[in-house]
């Protein structure tokens, strides 16, 4: 029988990976290039109504969002690749202050290198880093929070502020009915600090409300090779959205696939955004493109 070429040897020390480009199909490509295809250093300030809103998240094939409270056991290296690929063009990360907790959040880009490709193509060295909080309990040892380079926004509906930190922190407090209003606090978001492209890192509770709200435009779903098991009803078996149901569930267009070492990495676009709900809003679901995909 004769022996087939792996289709992802592992790379030379040094080298990136390469992803296989299924959908659309061509040839291999690095994060990097993937990234720039993808279109994610583009701006177009004012082009839209509303900031790109991509959400990132990691699931294994049977749907599981953490094993033993944390993602890093579904990641493999192109997921851990991709993830700081995304990263490196966004304006700001978005993230709920469980993930910030349960994942001891630090500096958001932390190769120099990357720093410098940003500051090359007019970005912040760093993107803003965005934290969603109703309680503000975030303790001060929290390393993105302790670290004096970090630039750092809590997202709140409370008119509480956070003890002193090492970090440089600011406030959006957006306040309907006693609750966060997500719509008018990304809609600040953008006019305060200029944020065109945000990436949202979770977690599941996050990321529900944001689908629920007309909020994502985009969906990069990287599906772990594995299967956990476990009750969905225990908190223990998150899965990508965590409460209460979407009504009507949300539909998605598969925009991208790539494949590396039995990983999938898909794009999808939010075809029937709710955006309504965003203030001034558009119907349709904002920056979803078509012409480039993963
Ligand atoms: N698989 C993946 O891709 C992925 C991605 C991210 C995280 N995770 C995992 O998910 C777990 C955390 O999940 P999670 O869903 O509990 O965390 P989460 O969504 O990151 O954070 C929930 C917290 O965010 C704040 N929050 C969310 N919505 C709010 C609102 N409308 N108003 C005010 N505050 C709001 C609250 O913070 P306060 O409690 O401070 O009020 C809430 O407790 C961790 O184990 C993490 O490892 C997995």
């Amino acid at each position: 029988m004769a022996v087939q070429a792996d289709p992802n040897p592992d790379p030379e020390p040094g080298q990136r990976l390469r992803l296989r480009r299924l959908l659309p199909p061509g040839e291999p490509a690095t994060v990097a290039q993937t990234v720039e295809q993808l279109g994610l250093w583009e701006r177009h300030p004012g082009a839209t109504e509303h900031q790109r809103v991509l959400l990132n998240m990691v699931s294994t094939v049977d749907g599981r969002a953490t094993l033993g409270g944390h993602s890093a056991p579904l990641s493999g290296r192109a997921d851990r690749e991709l993830f700081h690929g995304l990263r490196s063009a966004a304006d700001a990360i978005l993230v709920g202050a469980g993930t910030v907790r349960m994942e001891r959040y630090g500096r958001i880009i932390k190769d120099e290198s990357v720093r410098r490709l940003r500051r090359e193509r007019g970005l912040s060295e760093e993107p803003l880093a965005c934290i969603v909080s109703g309680r503000l309990a975030l303790e001060a040892d929290i390393p993105l929070l302790a670290d004096p380079q970090a630039r750092v926004v809590i997202v709140t509906a409370s008119a509480a502020s956070l003890p002193a930190t090492g970090a440089a922190v600011e406030y959006v407090r957006a306040e309907r009915d006693g609750r966060l209003d997500l719509p008018a606090a990304l809609a600040e978001l953008r006019s305060r600090f200029g944020l065109e492209m945000l990436l949202c890192e979770g977690g599941p509770h996050l990321s529900l409300q944001l689908f629920a709200a007309g909020l994502i435009d985009e969906l990069f779903l990287s599906l772990s090779p594995r299967l956990a098991g476990g009750e969905a009803a225990s908190g223990e078996a998150l899965r990508i959205l965590a409460g209460p149901e979407l009504e009507p569930p949300r539909s998605l267009r598969l925009l991208g696939a790539l494949e590396c070492e039995s990983a999938l990495f898909l794009r999808y676009g939010v075809s029937d955004g709710v955006s309504a709900a965003r203030p001034s809003g558009r119907a349709g679901g904002g920056g979803v493109r078509d012409d480039a995909s993963v």
